[in-house]
């Protein structure tokens, strides 16, 4: 398997890569492991075969909030008209960190791309927890933060042009408010890293509401540093799946006018281990 690393540290173009083919499994699984973000170029591919490539993963969750595509409630549409001012995701986050078993992995297919513009930007949560201080690590590992879906999909979301629109929806279903540890160790890799994001982290438990913000927004300036980072250029037909559980990402809303749709399926999965 022919793999192209898209930073020294995060990402990874799979040259050859077909994901409608099951003999190249283990070569993706073991790239995934390694780059947490992976771009597999120009798929021939049907939502059946984005399906099939995600079970290999595991469960598919399907989500709440998001508008699926006709006939397949596994697949969430990512869409923004080229009418529409907002995209969603635009806030550095980690899928469905509200959960209480968060996300395992996310799968986007992209179907119609801006000529110029709408990548996605990821971050290495491994990589920002081992730039830190062998005291500040040591500061932080016994903490927990709490994530919720409340602000961002519930009745707190109403306003927003995605909810008036009908991409976002089931406010009603924005009840989740999780613990996780503010430093966890992969479940695949053992790789500690941090596990606080700026959309769903509410605050860090145990300290006042000054400390916490103080700390978040300490810790949030220190993830954004490029050197973490990868940035993910498409084409349509290309597919991009990423480890929700050892990066952030971003979508980058700097496409007015053009219309971009992604099909995006997630995977589920288990529950996350103190560092
Ligand atoms: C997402 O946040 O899951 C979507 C990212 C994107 O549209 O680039």
């Amino acid at each position: 398997m022919q793999i192209r690393p898209l930073t020294g540290g995060l990402g990874a173009e799979i040259i050859d890569a077909d994901i409608r083919r099951s003999d190249d499994f283990e070569g993706v699984f073991a790239a995934f492991k390694q780059y947490s973000v992976i771009v597999m170029r120009e798929q021939q591919i049907t939502p059946e075969d984005h399906i099939r490539f995600a079970e290999r993963f595991g469960v598919i969750n399907v989500n709440r909030f998001f508008q699926p595509i006709d006939g397949y409630p596994q697949i969430a549409s990512v869409l923004k008209e080229a009418t529409q001012t907002e995209a969603v995701g635009e806030m550095w986050h980690t899928d469905q960190s509200y959960d209480e078993a968060p996300a395992m992995g996310s799968i986007l297919h992209a179907i119609e791309v801006p000529d110029v513009g709408g990548d996605t930007m990821f971050a290495s949560m491994g990589m920002a927890y081992e730039a830190l201080s062998p005291k500040f690590k040591e500061m932080i590992v016994g903490l927990k933060a709490w994530h919720s879906s409340r602000h961002g999909f519930g009745m707190a979301a109403a306003d927003a042009e995605s909810s008036q629109d009908g991409r976002i929806g089931n406010a009603h279903l924005a009840t989740q408010d999780n613990l996780h540890p503010v430093v966890i160790r992969h479940p695949l890799t053992g790789r500690k890293g941090l596990y606080v994001n700026p959309d769903f982290t509410t605050h860090i438990e145990g300290l006042s509401a000054s400390e916490s913000a103080a700390l978040l927004e300490f810790l949030y300036e220190h993830c954004k540093q490029p050197e973490f980072q990868c940035r993910v250029r498409w084409k349509a037909g290309d597919v991009t799946m990423w480890d929700n559980q050892a990066t952030w990402h971003k979508a980058i809303n700097d496409y007015p006018g053009s219309r971009r749709f992604m099909h995006r399926i997630t995977v589920e999965g288990r529950g996350l281990e103190a560092a």
